[in-house]
């Protein structure tokens, strides 16, 4: 077996997109995108597109991606601060169902480009709600100092440009708090802060056909096993209890992480066993070149031993363990998956398995030192 390779269970996959997809029936309004950046496979991406969800594209690429992957175009949803030129004239040929739009000369650029081309432009303002979503400070967006999206006191004027653009059809408000959420509360205090600004609008006579509230939701990282399956159920109840419904209005979603983090997991080959004099080290075959979420965010996956078929290996107060910090091979300190970690005794030739690594793992991979992307291996479908 060629290591290190990214080992996804499509089974558990086809059940996560399965009740995903039941709880979201509970209200006719919920309409579910999933973020194309937090996997791209060809394989995941057609098999969520299967299931019926639409897809949220940050550049021309995703969308072109989305498109062969089989999602419809009018389920497409496009954001992202710095969409170019080349980009959106590529979404509007291909007519995706919005752009989510995040400054007031990138919705006149779109506005220019589709009157060009002689089209309509759907889009949807994204709005900067100001909510501090407890997550990582660099995957929270939904605070003002942040260069995402349009803050609210600048909202009305976006508005009433948007309104009165040629080339454009305002569709709809679009917020994104942040990622990684696992509280019900941030997600609430979103809800309360688009029924403020609906009902602010309300009483200039405007309604939106579509109000976009992103994605966000956290998985559990420290158990994957315990928790395959986010609470989808809990997470749409929010939506379905405090945001207050207008007539045909529908609610978009856009997860990524919850959908496709549990089902993969980076394995990898213990290469080394190197006793220090204060610390042993596993040196492994996979570095932050592979999954860079450890060295980047400090990100936590849980590490186990792999057995011939790639399950957790079992483990129980028998078994014989040691403290290890899990490393690459990579020159840089940060080229580390894990410290002090208790691992059943391993051995040269070993296989570990780095959980949770379904989403943003193999997307956010780097050829630094000339290293091959890992491939991704698809099983049970
Ligand atoms: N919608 C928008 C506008 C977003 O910016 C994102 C993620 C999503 C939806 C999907 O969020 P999710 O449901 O996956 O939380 N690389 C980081 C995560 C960056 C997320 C960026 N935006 C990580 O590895 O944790």
């Amino acid at each position: 077996m060629d290591t290190p390779f990214y080992y996804y269970d499509m089974r558990l996959l086809d059940r996560t997109l399965a009740a995903v997809m039941s709880a979201a029936l509970t209200d006719s309004r919920f309409r579910v995108h999933y973020a194309v950046k937090a996997n791209a496979d060809k394989e995941i991406l057609e098999t969520i597109s299967r299931a019926g969800l639409g897809a949220d594209c940050v550049s021309g690429w995703e969308i072109e991606a989305a498109v062969s992957a089989g999602f419809p175009a009018e389920k497409i949803v496009f954001a992202g601060v710095g969409k170019t030129d080349r980009e959106i004239e590529l979404a509007l040929k291909a007519r995706i169902g919005c752009f989510n739009v995040e400054s007031m000369q990138e919705l006149e650029v779109i506005g220019t480009i589709a009157s060009d081309l002689g089209v309509t432009a759907p889009v949807a303002l994204r709005v900067n709600p100001n909510i501090d979503a407890h997550t990582h400070e660099y995957i929270t967006t939904g605070l003002s100092e942040n260069k995402f999206g349009i803050n609210l006191d600048q909202l009305p004027a976006h508005v009433k440009a948007a309104v009165s653009m040629p080339g454009i059809s305002l569709e709809g408000l679009h917020f994104h708090i942040g990622s990684q959420i696992t509280e019900s509360e941030p997600f609430e205090m979103l809800c309360e802060t688009i029924n403020r600004i609906q009902e602010e609008y309300l009483s200039l006579g405007i309604t939106f056909r579509n109000i976009n509230v992103g994605g966000g939701l956290g998985i559990d990282y420290a158990d994957p096993s315990g928790h395959p399956i986010p609470d989808f159920d809990r997470y749409f109840s929010v939506f379905r209890n405090k945001l207050k419904a207008y007539p045909g209005q529908k609610v978009h979603f856009e997860l990524g992480r919850s959908i496709v983090a549990q089902c993969g997991s980076l394995i990898t080959r213990v290469l080394y066993i190197k006793e220090g004099t204060v610390k042993r080290f596993a040196i492994v075959d996979a570095g932050m070149t592979d999954l860079i979420r450890p060295a980047l965010y400090n990100a936590y996956h849980k590490i186990e031993k792999a057995d011939a078929d790639l399950k957790p290996a079992h483990v129980d107060s028998d078994t014989l363990t040691q403290s290890y910090d899990v490393v690459g091979p990579i020159c840089e300190s940060s080229d580390c998956f894990a410290r002090d970690v208790r691992l059943p005794v391993l051995k040269r030739g070993d296989l570990l398995m780095i959980r949770s690594a379904g989403a943003y793992g193999r997307v956010m991979a780097s050829q630094y030192n000339l290293r091959p992307i890992p491939r991704g291996v698809y099983c049970g479908n």
